[in-house]
């Protein structure tokens, strides 16, 4: 017999204590029903990462994107306003804008040329009279949340709950341990894009592993972290993992651009992570696509990014990637012991995997508050 929905999420004990605790079943990453839950209310409900402020400097600058699974697109507006919106022409549904970014003076569906001001109202539409009871002032562009912290902008679908701003869910602690970092001297450089084939939530696990796999699969980032020193320390939806850096012994590509004290690795519940390094950062943004397939989008940044430091940022890069390459096998390795009849949950390091438990916990809350307490989906 076929589980229910709620069956399936109530299979996962969230009290457990870490020592005690499994992580979260293997029909949470191959079933169907869960995955369509999480984009309606995992990702539609948080704030997620949808544009980096420096695609928006000038008024007509907009990015599209696809978030929980929807269309939308930011745009700043003349007034300098950054304004969200589905990206849903309200004549027959095209998307208005189809370039990933760029800048305007109007938004234009390329279906009928129906266009709307960068505010979103309904402005032009060709062809359109004799048309009985329609309203232009009610068929502007739908809004959706944006709000902006450091350099990035982020949009929430769901209905708007001041408790839930993004200043709240972010916490006052995560915004105060990334201030100090003093992201506005990084500059944007380069933007990658890399295919799992795996549900996102293995992305997530493998990251949030407390370093546990870095030895056996990442020699060239082992050789510069200090394994038997690495921390993990969990916020209340946050896990920063850190560890010292050292030189000596460095393997060669990585040393020469994994330098200073500290590696700073945060994850914000659901899927951005912001790893630090002295003189390097990159963002990854963690985007399900279907159940087994998942895009994850780089964003890296350098301190700086003229000509004279494009062959150090390029090692930079390079090291990156070659950490990515290193992951995709075993991330798509993970997903078919998923699928396995052999497998159903598994147990947690106490010493390195407290984040991953943290993100089970925090999952199983959300879903578990999607299907009601009674249950019955
Ligand atoms: S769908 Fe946009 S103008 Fe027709
Ligand atoms: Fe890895």
């Amino acid at each position: 017999m076929t589980s229910s929905v709620s069956e399936l999420i109530d299979s996962y004990d969230p009290n457990a204590p870490l020592e005690q605790a499994a992580t979260i079943p293997a029909s949470w990453y191959t079933d169907q029903r869960i995955y369509d839950l999480e984009l309606t209310t995992v990702f539609a409900n948080s704030w997620q990462f949808a544009a980096r402020l420096d695609q928006l400097t000038l008024p007509g600058n907009y990015v599209t994107a696809d978030v929980a699974g929807q269309p939308i697109v930011i745009v700043r507006g003349s007034d300098n306003t950054l304004r969200g919106f589905y990206n849903v022409c309200r004549h027959h549904a095209a998307a208005v804008m189809t370039e990933p970014e760029g800048k305007a003076s109007q938004l234009r569906c390329p279906y009928h040329g129906w266009t709307y001001s960068l505010a979103g109202e309904l402005k032009g539409t060709p062809d359109f009279a004799g048309v009985c009871n329609f309203d232009r002032s009610t068929n502007g562009l739908v809004p959706i949340g944006q709000d902006q912290w450091e350099k990035w902008v982020f949009v929430r679908l769901g209905n708007f709950d001041p408790k839930a701003s993004l200043e709240n869910l972010l916490g006052a602690d995560l915004i105060e341990q990334i201030r100090p970092l003093k992201l506005q001297n990084l500059h944007w450089l380069e933007r990658r894009h890399y295919t799992f084939d795996c549900n996102w939530k293995v992305f997530v696990d493998n990251y949030l592993d407390g370093g546990y796999h870095v030895p056996h699969l990442h020699k060239g980032l082992d050789s510069v972290l200090d394994y038997s020193n690495y921390q993990i320390e969990n916020g209340e939806r946050f896990c920063l993992q850190w560890s010292p850096i050292v030189s000596e012994g460095a393997e060669a590509e990585t040393g020469a651009v994994r330098k200073g004290e500290r590696a700073l690795y945060y994850w914000i519940y659901p899927n951005f992570m912001i790893n630090w390094y002295d003189g390097a950062m990159d963002t990854n943004l963690v985007i399900p696509r279907a159940i087994d397939k998942t895009e994850v989008i780089f964003d890296f940044y350098f301190p700086d990014v003229s000509e004279s430091a494009r062959a150090r940022n390029r090692a930079s890069i390079e090291v990156g990637h070659r950490i990515q390459d290193e992951d995709v096998a075993i991330c798509k390795s993970v997903q078919g012991g998923l699928n396995s009849r052999a497998y159903n949950a598994g147990r947690l390091s106490v010493r390195r995997e407290a984040g991953e438990h943290l993100f089970h916990r925090l999952l199983y809350k959300d879903l578990r508050t999607a299907v009601g307490a009674g249950g019955g989906v």
